[in-house]
């Protein structure tokens, strides 16, 4: 398995088709990964890894980097289906840990919804801690939980 930086046209499809495994928000009814990501692109701001087995990229996790304040948020995230439960997602979220320390970054953050049990569980066993529950804030009614994990 190797995790490297790529540029965001490079996985374009790969972030089209993970769209649809996010839960959209209250807000924008849907929600688009790729304009998501390309919106910090153009700001200079987002830093992009693909997971590869056998040079087959099977996932991406986006970060969006405030380095001034160094503090970073991590992005959209996602696996490939038929990779999922291999414990890929949780090395993506170990690689970050260990790029943000060594980039001088002090803090983490990121959220998830709350029936979205596999990245809680992630973001629960690296130490993150939960700061927050929104109740009722998505547009099924879920609710939105955010995590900080101080480096
Ligand atoms: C979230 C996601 C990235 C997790 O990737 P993954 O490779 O399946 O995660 P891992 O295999 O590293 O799992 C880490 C832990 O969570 C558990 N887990 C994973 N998916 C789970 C699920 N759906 N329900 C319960 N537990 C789950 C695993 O069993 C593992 O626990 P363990 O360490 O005790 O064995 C992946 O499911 C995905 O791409 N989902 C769709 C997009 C998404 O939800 N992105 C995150 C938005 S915040």
């Amino acid at each position: 398995m190797e995790i490297e930086e790529i540029k965001i046209d490079s996985i374009k499809d790969l972030i089209v088709a993970s769209s649809s495994f996010f839960l959209p928000t209250r807000k924008d009814g849907f929600f688009d990964a790729y304009k998501f990501c390309q919106k910090f692109e153009a700001k200079k701001i987002l830093k992009l890894f693909s997971t590869q087995i056998n040079n087959q990229i099977i996932g991406y996790i986006s970060l969006i980097l405030d380095p001034e304040n160094n503090f970073l948020d991590i992005g959209p995230m996602f696996i490939l289906k038929n990779y999922r439960g291999k414990g890929y997602g949780q090395k993506q979220v170990e690689f970050v840990i260990t790029w943000a320390k060594l980039n001088n970054y002090k803090t983490i953050e990121t959220r998830t919804w709350g029936n979205n049990l596999g990245s809680r569980k992630i973001f629960n066993s690296l130490n993150f801690i939960q700061t927050k529950e929104i109740k009722n804030d998505r547009i099924d009614g879920d609710s939105s939980i955010f995590f900080e994990l101080s480096l």
